[in-house]
């Protein structure tokens, strides 16, 4: 036996931790009793537990010796496998003191006082909130999400409890149906061609449910969805790429209508198979309310340009807020919904990137929404801001530590007036966030 083997057959030590911190995937961090410094997945500050040291700073939980007061038992048979969810063994009082904590200290860190203004959160039902799933199918059959930590592993999956028991009933069918009729799973590794994700998304407050299933080029029989309640609209998004694991393709219209319908507030919104909808809509809800309470104080409201405006929900949402209002967006999909969505009201849509916008009639509009994706603001856009300042700027962020920073960055030239943060994510690290910049004087 050659050393590597050994090496790698050796058991490897047991070590005492004492739990002092959460990281940024929200796993316990703390000291070992030799002195080290160790990871533990699925702890809580102030636990001292025993833990397998696997690498050099990380351990897989052996045993809880000193509980937290904070430990709840995890509502899904599947917590500690699947990827899904990382904090279900803490109570939701707790999860939500820890976003706020994170927040708080990320503002301290960027410098940005918060000193004026208090940062609560905002939160309701912890189970069943999610309005979209991306069921994989794994190439040896399962159907589930990828285990935590392990890209090349997947857990099948018999409940979630980030759904409605009725919703993943309707996945769980797609699935027996599937494999009743013997339909191929794609195999990257052997270049075998088949079903790759079921991506299955519903309006919380209309009740519709829209299928897509991502696969190469395969003919889909309709036995697939004939009959699912709820069910009104089916695509395939095509994707022959074997070299990549994307939940996304080509779409092609299979069945019912091209869209499912979502109401927030007084607005019904449709939404493509392609286009991005806020994970969450009890907590879009209140965003949305928070958004318009705070455009509703502004002292000015001549316009509003609300940058990746996705189908046009805060556009819409606040156009009688203001004289005007137009939003950018790089998606078409998305742009020719945020159209339809509009109906009538003059909000108009520009279908582009948002850093190559360059900010026609900018003297009527005062004001600005921006919503960019997890990597922030381009810095493009940054200097536009710093030296075309507006009035008001709302910032929506769903990462709030990249949030933090570009608010920083913007720290010369606005001062911030409120922050909120919102529970779109619970049972997991991540949280939303909206803040209000206002210009100073
Ligand atoms: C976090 S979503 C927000 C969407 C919208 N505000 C909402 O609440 O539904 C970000 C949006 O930005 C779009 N996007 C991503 N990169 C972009 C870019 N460079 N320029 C314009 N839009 C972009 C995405 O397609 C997505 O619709």
């Amino acid at each position: 036996m050659n050393n590597d083997i050994q090496q790698k057959q050796k058991p490897q030590p047991l070590r005492v931790v004492h739990i002092e911190t959460l990281n940024r995937k929200g796993q316990g961090v703390g000291k070992t009793d030799a002195g080290g410094k160790l990871t533990a997945p699925y702890t809580i500050p102030g636990e001292i537990v025993e833990v397998r040291k696997i690498r050099r700073r990380e351990g897989v939980l052996q045993q809880i010796l000193a509980p937290s007061p904070h430990r709840v038992q995890p509502a899904c048979r599947h917590f500690g496998v699947c990827g899904g969810c990382s904090w279900q063994h803490i109570d939701y009082a707790r999860q939500l003191q820890y976003k706020c904590d994170r927040v708080f200290q990320r503002f301290l860190d960027c410098a940005v006082p918060l000193d004026r203004v208090s940062l609560e959160i905002e939160s309701a039902d912890p189970f069943e909130y999610r309005n979209r799933m991306d069921f994989l199918w794994w190439h040896n059959g399962r159907f589930g999400l990828r285990e935590r930590g392990k890209w090349y592993s997947a857990v099948n999956l018999e409940e979630c409890r980030l759904l409605p028991e009725a919703v993943m009933q309707t996945a769980l069918e797609v699935n027996r149906r599937v494999k009743e009729l013997g339909l191929p799973y794609r195999d990257g590794k052997h270049k075998i061609p088949g079903l790759r994700y079921l991506i299955i998304r519903r309006g919380v407050f209309t009740g519709d449910i829209q299928l897509s299933f991502v696969t190469d080029s395969l003919r889909l029989p309709p036995v697939l969805w004939d009959g699912l309640e709820h069910v009104n609209s089916v695509y395939q998004l095509v994707n022959d790429n074997l070299e990549n694991d994307n939940s996304d393709g080509e779409p092609i219209h299979l069945w019912g209508e091209p869209f499912y319908r979502e109401r927030i507030g007084e607005r019904e919104f449709c939404v493509g198979p392609r286009s991005f909808f806020q994970p969450n809509p009890v907590m879009a809800n209140r965003m949305v309310d928070f958004a318009r309470q705070t455009a509703a104080a502004f002292k000015t409201k001549q316009g509003l340009i609300d940058l990746y405006c996705g189908i046009g929900l805060f556009a819409l949402s606040l156009s009688d807020c203001f004289e005007k209002v137009i939003g950018v967006e790089n998606n078409a999909e998305a742009v020719a919904l945020a159209k339809r969505n509009a109906g009538g009201s003059p909000v108009r849509f520009a279908c582009l990137e948002a850093e190559k916008w360059d900010w026609p009639d900018s003297q009527d509009y005062d004001a600005l929404l921006v919503d960019p994706p997890r990597t922030g603001l381009h810095p493009k856009i940054i200097e536009t801001l710093k030296t075309k300042p507006f009035q008001n700027i709302l910032y929506v962020s769903c990462n709030p530590s990249r949030g933090v920073e570009d608010i920083a960055a913007l720290f010369d030239v606005y001062e911030l007036s409120a922050v909120k943060l919102f529970d779109q994510f619970p049972q997991t690290v991540h949280v939303e966030m909206i803040a209000h910049l206002l210009r100073k004087s």
